[in-house]
């Protein structure tokens, strides 16, 4: 393996603060010790920085001309998150076009229809898995509706989804060459899939995403059709498993505070402000990582050109410096200027989708069920990549 790939995987490898169950589950203390006793640290194992401090954080994601995002993993090839400028605004202004806010907030009444059909199939049994018969389905279904997909093979896409988002546990290069292999094969499988969609849209235009990415243009310029499939793919990566654990993290914390349930069921108007609680409190990305372009001094340390910088965004959300009580979830904070959507201009596109998407199913859940429980003696652990947060299965028991 070459150096430079070790420099670009190394982010993915958990921190060794973390390698215990109790840190790995609830790693905010430990953030919460590093922000105080090293906010800006080089660390040796994992061959990068670690940052933070919300002020670093921020300005790490900012400051797209001294960090930037083109950091090539073998799966990632032209992908918009890992583009700097001028690609990265060419790109983005076109896929704008299409991902505009009319088009996702026109989405609203499906993604209730979906919610509901979702839920009245969990039916009146008490018990449900909270991931596999609600939160993993409910993104899955929306991507593929955008994208053209019919619902037979919305199976396979959650697999491919989750292949590509994958991290490695183990610090040894066999263990990266092994989710490497997978992650390839993954995204040439989804890769053609999606080119056949492609194909039929291009004849037979339709009201979604992929049509509009079709017709999409400015000053003469269009996506060509490679754009296209990683742009779609990138939506498939990045929107999945990212809005399961939003949804998740929510209920997780309706059952870990359960007096927030009728609190926010008598008053549906405090959903938003909870969605960016649940954002802020637990984020579903814990940390999207930079290289530094040229020599940079953050608080006296010297991060030299080529370095890996890892921007704890779930530490900043807790910077005493700037949220009052940042232990504290607290339902109707405002403001709430957390970073778990990212900062500058890599923020994330798909945040007003995943907002709505989080609306209405808390909505739904908390007009629907009651008492909701997580299910006794059930073993709740943390999902592997560390660069995300997240739960492998909830089932939960609740009143109707
Ligand atoms: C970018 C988080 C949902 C599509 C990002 C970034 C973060 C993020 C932190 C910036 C990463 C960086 O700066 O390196 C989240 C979270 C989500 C979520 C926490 C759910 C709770 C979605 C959804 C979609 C989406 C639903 C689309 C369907 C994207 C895209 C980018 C992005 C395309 C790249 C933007 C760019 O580079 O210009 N997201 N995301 N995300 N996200 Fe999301």
């Amino acid at each position: 393996m070459s150096a430079e790939r070790v420099v670009n995987l190394a982010p993915i490898i958990p921190m060794k603060e973390l390698n215990t169950k109790e840190t790995y589950f609830n790693p905010f203390p430990v953030y919460d010790v590093l922000q105080k006793e090293s906010p800006v640290r080089f660390d040796i194992e994992r061959n990068c920085w670690d940052v933070f401090l919300y002020e670093d954080v921020d300005y790490v994601l900012k400051k797209h001309e001294l960090f930037s995002s083109e950091q090539r993993r073998m799966v990632e090839r032209e992908n918009l998150l890992r583009m700097d400028p001028p690609r990265h605004k060419q790109m983005r202004d076109l896929v704008n076009k299409a991902f505009t806010p009319k088009a996702i907030n026109d989405l609203a009444p499906r993604i209730k229809e979906i919610t509901a059909e979702l839920l009245d199939e969990v039916g009146e049994s008490g018990e449900m898995n909270m991931i596999a018969d609600f939160a993993m389905p409910l993104p899955v279904i929306v991507i593929a509706d955008l994208l053209g997909v019919p619902p037979e093979d919305r199976e396979k896409f959650k697999v491919w989804s989750d292949t590509l988002v994958k991290g490695v546990v183990e610090n040894k290069p066999e263990a990266f060459a092994a989710v490497e292999k997978e992650q390839v094969q993954a995204r040439d499988e989804l890769r053609d899939y999606l080119a056949d969609v492609l194909e039929l849209r291009r004849k037979e235009p339709h009201d979604d995403i992929m049509s509009a990415l079709l017709a999409a243009e400015i000053d003469g310029t269009k996506l060509t059709d490679s754009e296209i499939l990683e742009f779609s793919m990138l939506l498939l990566a990045a929107g999945n498993e990212t809005t399961t654990n939003l949804i998740t993290n929510g209920v997780r914390i309706l059952t870990e505070m359960p007096h927030l349930q009728k609190e926010v069921a008598k008053n549906l108007a405090l959903v938003p402000t909870m969605v960016e609680e649940v954002l802020r409190y637990y984020p579903p990305v814990q940390a999207p990582s930079r290289i530094a372009k040229e020599d940079v001094i953050l608080r006296d340390q010297l991060i030299k050109k080529g370095d890996a910088v890892v921007a704890w965004v779930a530490a900043a959300n807790r910077d005493e410096a700037k949220f009052s009580d940042p232990h504290s979830f607290i339902v109707n904070r405002k403001p709430n200027q957390h970073l778990t959507f990212g900062k500058g201009i890599h923020f994330c596109l798909g945040a007003p989708l995943a907002r709505l998407e989080a609306k209405v199913a808390f909505e739904e859940l908390l007009t629907r069920f009651h008492h909701l429980n997580v299910k006794k003696d059930a073993l709740i652990e943390r999902t592997q990549a560390p660069q995300m947060y997240g739960v492998v299965e909830y089932p939960v028991t609740f009143k109707q």
